[in-house]
């Protein structure tokens, strides 16, 4: 949510800025804005809407300086306008000041900050900062790092703040709070972002910054320290992600290539999960097995897409290793009083590492005395950082606003801890979890094949273009796959997609259907428990209101009413979203594609969500 890039170096900055601003222009894009620090004075040029618009506005000739700053927004106080991009500047036109995250005392500020003169010019929450900032650099004689540790004591809420000083144009300041922040240490040139991708081009070597750290760059210089001005021994680490990663590769977007990348993503995440002894290796979660058998509860919380990993971690989980597991929201586990104990485990799965609600939820679980593990795609980002322990999926960098192989690797994470706790608490012996494990290393080879295979699915779905409503029905652990096959059609498509148990659907989502309306089934998988037969009848009874069916089904099974039907490969039950999901991927892409959508840049979302 908004992406922030601070550069100081012997390139011509707008280069760098720009490059960092496409990396980052996932996290928001209701504006972009740079601020150069030229010869004593500034040059700011920010544009409403996505960073299109504000390379053309420099395609004029952008002045040459080796340093400044660079912001992509996602609105949250003040509309997407020119006046509410950033950097804000100081009514000196000096200093200039990017910002993700939400200032919450901005209006007392703002009150506070006129009445000593400062005139406003935004409606935005940020703009306090520029002045107060400004008046602190004056007080501390010039020092912008000591006037923003002041600023940071006046500011509530969750920021990252980076600032430059028309003065001093070779030094850039940030600070950190409940917003990520990392700095790249480059050869004679050095960086802040909100995320790794955004200097990958040029170094792999970075820093990770603490809560409430300030940090000073200059081209050769890197300086931490803590709100007393403490100095801060910097944590170095290299970044495992290559920069071919993080572009197209001859895809027409990234989240096709994120799609296709799913058999290599889920197939990395399994590596070497199996001991040569037949036990799941699991040292990630840091738990011994005396910690295990005393688990008596599983909480997980998440927001979006992984939620519904999380979902499927209640299935897998209380399947096979038998412990009661609560999925959450992340937004409403903390204000509902939760009951949290020592037997308490917390599973907090986010693909960023960075989602603020799920971060919340993660310190309110720690305070409460809950061991907190983190199920997490980005290295050193804030939630596995403050979680006891962390299980990396391995899904490379996703892009694409949209989750797609982020998912498929969070199942695979859950899964991979479901076993190893029905192992080590005796709940499934140890044939039974190779026999599991075994199944999960097939998984690859079969999501390749639904891919290989999907052509008629992408013209079939082009057939649906003009319908402004589809429905998803799914039972057992088709439920989850049904929601998320409902949330990738409304982020992509815009259109009213609603994901439910089968066995709802008399309870009142049927009052729905009318004549042509698309109703998209995952069938269960055929089993003694009759659940693939309670679906056939769901579809009947669709049919025989005039919806037009398409049926997700494994290879064999017998389905009649259906308009199409496609055929996914044979998996045991609990492993089915793993490939029932991706048709329904290709299904949400193809039709953002077919009605004229920005797939990567879905309309008023954000990947990194950190503001509650
Ligand atoms: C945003 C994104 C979703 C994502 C959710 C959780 O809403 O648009 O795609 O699933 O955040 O993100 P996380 O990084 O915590 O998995």
């Amino acid at each position: 949510m908004c992406g922030i890039v601070g550069y100081c170096g012997s390139q011509s900055a707008v280069t760098p800025l720009i490059q960092a601003l496409r990396h980052l222009e996932y996290r928001g894009y209701d504006s972009a804005g740079i601020a150069l620090g030229v010869g004593g004075r500034l040059f700011v040029e920010k544009r409403a809407g996505k960073l299109a618009n504000l390379e053309s506005a420099l395609d004029a000739s952008p002045p040459l300086a080796h340093s400044g700053i660079g912001h992509t927004r996602w609105a949250t106080h003040g509309g997407p306008s020119d006046h509410n991009a950033h950097p804000h500047v100081d009514n000196d036109g000096k200093l200039a000041v990017i910002h993700n995250g939400i200032i919450e005392n901005y209006s007392e500020l703002r009150v506070r900050l006129q009445s000593r003169g400062h005139t406003f010019s935004s409606e935005t929450d940020t703009e306090s900062v520029a002045h107060l900032l400004s008046d602190l650099r004056k007080e501390h004689q010039g020092d912008l790092a000591a006037a923003m540790r002041d600023a940071v004591k006046a500011l509530r809420g969750s920021f990252t703040l980076v600032a430059i000083h028309a003065d001093a144009p070779d030094v850039v300041v940030g600070v950190r709070r409940n917003s990520p922040l990392v700095v790249g240490l480059g050869d004679g040139e050095n960086f802040l972002a909100s995320d790794v991708a955004a200097f990958i081009d040029y170094t792999k070597r970075a820093i990770e910054l603490g809560q409430d750290e300030v940090v000073r760059i200059t081209p050769t210089t890197v300086e931490i320290t803590d709100l007393g001005g403490r100095q801060i021994e910097p944590k170095e680490y290299e970044i495992s992600w290559s920069p071919s990663a993080a572009q197209k590769g001859g895809f027409t977007h990234f989240m096709l290539k994120e799609i296709f990348e799913q058999p290599k993503a889920v197939a990395d995440t399994l590596i070497g999960r199996l001991s040569d002894n037949k036990q799941i290796v699991l040292d990630d979660l840091q738990m011994s097995a005396d910690q295990i058998r005393a688990i008596k509860k599983i909480t997980v919380i998440a927001c979006g897409t992984a939620y519904h990993a999380g979902m499927i971690a209640k299935y897998a989980i209380e399947k096979w290793a038998k412990i009661p597991v609560e999925v959450e929201i992340a937004s409403e586990y903390r204000y509902r009083d939760p009951i949290i104990d020592v037997g308490t485990l917390i599973l907090a799965i986010s693909q960023s590492g960075e989602t603020m609600d799920t971060l919340m939820a993660l310190r309110h679980a720690k305070a409460s005395g809950a061991r907190v593990v983190a199920i997490c795609n980005t290295n050193s980002s804030t939630i596995p950082r403050e979680a006891d322990a962390v299980l990396y999926t391995r899904a490379g960098p996703e892009i694409a606003v949209a989750s797609t192989k982020a998912l498929l690797t969070q199942m695979i994470a859950v899964y991979l801890i479901a076993l190893h706790i029905a192992q080590v608490n005796g709940a499934l012996n140890d044939r039974q979890v190779e026999e599991l494990y075994n199944e999960l290393l097939e998984l690859p080879g079969k999501i390749q094949a639904i891919l290989e295979t999907v052509e008629p699915l992408r013209a079939l779905t082009r057939s649906f273009a003009q319908n402004n409503i589809v429905l998803f029905l799914g039972r057992n652990i088709g439920y989850p796959v049904a929601l998320e096959g409902a949330l990738k059609l409304k982020e992509l498509a815009y259109i009213h997609a609603e994901g439910f148990a089968g066995g709802e659907l008399k309870h009142g989502p049927i009052a729905l259907i009318d004549k042509g309306t698309p109703v998209i089934v995952i069938l269960p998988v055929a089993h003694e428990d009759g659940l693939d037969e309670k679906m056939k009848s769901n579809i009947q009874e669709v049919k025989a209101r005039g919806a037009r069916v398409i049926v997700i089904a494994e290879e064999g099974a017998h389905i009649e009413g259906a308009e199409h039907i496609i055929r996914i490969p044979v998996a045991p039950a609990l492993l089915q979203p793993v490939l029932a999901t991706v048709p329904l991927q290709v299904f949400a892409y193809e039709m953002a594609v077919a009605r004229g959508n920005d797939v990567d840049q879905p309309r008023n979302l954000a990947k990194s969500v950190t503001v509650e």
